[in-house]
């Protein structure tokens, strides 16, 4: 993914960085373009606290807006982000009840019709500006049907790497409506 972000952030971007984990994307985009508005978030609040750390130690903190919160709840505005990149919990599994905090399970299960990211698809679009674009990680044990989603965005399949049991697949989405 952060190969890919070097091609993909344009000047001026407002980039959400979902799900920023440790907050290597939303670092690393900071570093590619000096004009760009960074946004990190995460359903983690101890990720977040975290990915605060490593950008105090890269410097950049000054840079990212680090919010905790679960997909797009934390936004009110809508058509807001030039980009959006999201490397999801890619792992069919159930989701685990979010009451009992089990923030490492959910950095892997995405619940087994893929809840995440069809949540995610569904959300992202009316929070993307016009020709917005989104950078998604995938992976082949997913169930997503991307013909429900045929007219609202475009899918472009920018690179995949093979692993023991599956493909993970870097895919640029684009909204079209
Ligand atoms: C596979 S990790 C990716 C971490 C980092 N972005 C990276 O590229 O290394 C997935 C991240 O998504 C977060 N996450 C899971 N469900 C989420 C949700 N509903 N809203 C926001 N973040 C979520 C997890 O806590 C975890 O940090």
């Amino acid at each position: 993914m952060a190969d890919y972000l070097k091609h993909e952030i344009r000047s001026k971007d407002i980039i959400l960085d979902l799900g920023t984990g440790c907050g290597i994307q939303a670092i690393t985009a900071t570093t590619l373009k000096d004009d760009v508005r960074v946004i990190a978030t995460d359903i983690n609040p101890i990720a977040v606290k975290n990915a605060v750390k490593n950008a105090k130690l890269n410097n950049v903190n000054e840079r990212i807006e680090f919010i905790h919160g679960d997909l797009f709840q934390p936004f009110l505005k809508k058509e807001y982000f030039n980009l959006i990149i999201f490397n999801p919990p890619y792992l069919p599994l159930p989701l685990p009840d979010q009451k009992k905090q089990d923030w490492i399970s959910l950095a892997w299960a995405q619940g087994i019709g893929s809840d995440i990211i069809q949540r995610f698809l569904l959300e992202s679009n009316s929070y993307l500006k016009e020709n917005g674009r989104i950078l998604l990680i995938i992976s082949t044990l997913s169930n997503i049907d991307f013909k429900r989603w045929e007219g609202t965005y475009s899918f472009e399949r920018l690179s995949e790497r093979a692993f023991f049991f599956e493909k993970l697949i870097l895919l640029k989405i684009t909204k079209v409506r």
